[in-house]
């Protein structure tokens, strides 16, 4: 009895010393102490046995099961502990990793030439201005004084919609016609926007972005045309600058030149290099937008945001603006 019972606690001590997870540990508590358990149906001969007998028996298997009892506590404190350790090591955060690192993002290089220029027109009194980019024949052709048949619409591959007299802005210059029809001067406007024409090689592209002007009120000059130009200009690029003012036609000014700045002042060798055109706004633009043209002058001119960036930058093809390659634009944060 005693040998059987010394061996049922070894061999429970063993089991409990076996079982490797909590679930295993409970599986040989219920065996060894459980209802169905060893130790249980142990206690239930005690019955079968003499009084006298039945007390040393008796308090045998009690000292049997109490040993059992305290080696499975022990037994689960240990492997709750040892999960919990195992749980922390799993989640444990490695703080020595380098990071993963965020890109910063960046302006577009014509936003930033687009604000630059929004900004040194507004410093001289011009508020900014917006149109459609889905325009109308009488804005973008007609009210800037080219007829149907005009030759000037050659000037401009126009893309056509199909609804009727329906248009892809070919140019900035309508604002100036919208603008007008809406308020009496003085008008101090800059009109930023995108325009399209059917063209694309390394200075083209079907869709560029322009930056038209207009300054109407009365006596207003060429003088301070000139002014205002080379002022802006030469703040653009941060740098005196040599202008010339060529002579040239367009049919919304009267008269009409082209700019061009001397190569040498900008840093980009010998040669003249064409960057906007202007004029004094026709009379029979200011009157079809509603402006008395005998009581009133303006000054009006339009120039690529692109060009500008280009000369700028130091850009040499004008796709590489709308390629998204993340290599060219990272040049600009
Ligand atoms: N609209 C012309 C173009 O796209 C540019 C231009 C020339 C605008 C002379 C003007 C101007 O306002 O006076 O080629």
């Amino acid at each position: 009895m005693t040998d059987q019972l010394e061996q049922l606690r070894e061999q429970g001590l063993q089991n409990i010393a076996d079982s490797g997870d909590l679930q295993s540990l409970d599986a040989t508590r219920v065996a060894l102490l459980g209802k169905k358990g060893v130790i249980t149906a142990r206690l239930k001969t005690l019955g079968e046995l003499l009084p006298e007998e039945r007390k040393v028996a008796g308090a045998a298997i009690n000292n049997v099961k109490q040993a059992l009892s305290q080696a499975l506590d022990a037994r689960k404190a240990q492997l709750e502990h040892e999960s919990v350790a195992a749980q922390l090591a799993e989640e444990s955060v490695d703080v020595t990793l380098p990071g993963r690192g965020e890109v910063p993002g960046a302006m577009h290089p014509i936003t930033l030439t687009r604000r630059r220029i929004e900004a040194l027109f507004v410093r001289n009194g011009f508020e900014v201005v917006e149109g459609p980019e889905i325009e109308d024949d009488y804005h973008n052709f007609e009210a800037l004084n080219v007829p149907p048949d005009h030759p000037a619409r050659a000037m401009q591959d126009t893309f056509y919609l199909d609804a009727a007299s329906l248009l892809l802005r070919t140019h900035t210059s309508p604002v100036q016609i919208r603008t007008m029809e809406l308020r009496q001067p003085p008008i101090r406007v800059i009109a930023p926007g995108r325009v399209y024409r059917c063209d694309s090689d390394r200075t083209h592209s079907p869709m560029f972005h322009q930056v038209e002007a207009l300054y109407v009120a009365r006596r207003v000059s060429f003088a301070e045309l000139r002014a205002e130009l080379q002022a802006f200009l030469e703040a653009f690029f941060e740098t005196d600058l040599k202008l010339r003012f060529r002579p040239s036609y367009f049919p919304f000014t009267e008269p009409s030149a082209e700019v061009d700045i001397d190569g040498r002042s900008l840093g980009t060798g010998a040669g003249w290099m064409e960057v906007l055109g202007c004029g004094m706004v026709h009379p029979s633009v200011l009157e079809a937008a509603g402006v008395d043209s005998l009581e009133f002058t303006g000054y009006a001119l339009g120039m690529g945001i692109e060009r500008l960036a280009m000369l700028r930058y130091g850009v040499t093809d004008l796709r590489q603006f709308y390629n998204n390659d993340l290599r060219m634009l990272a040049q600009f944060v």
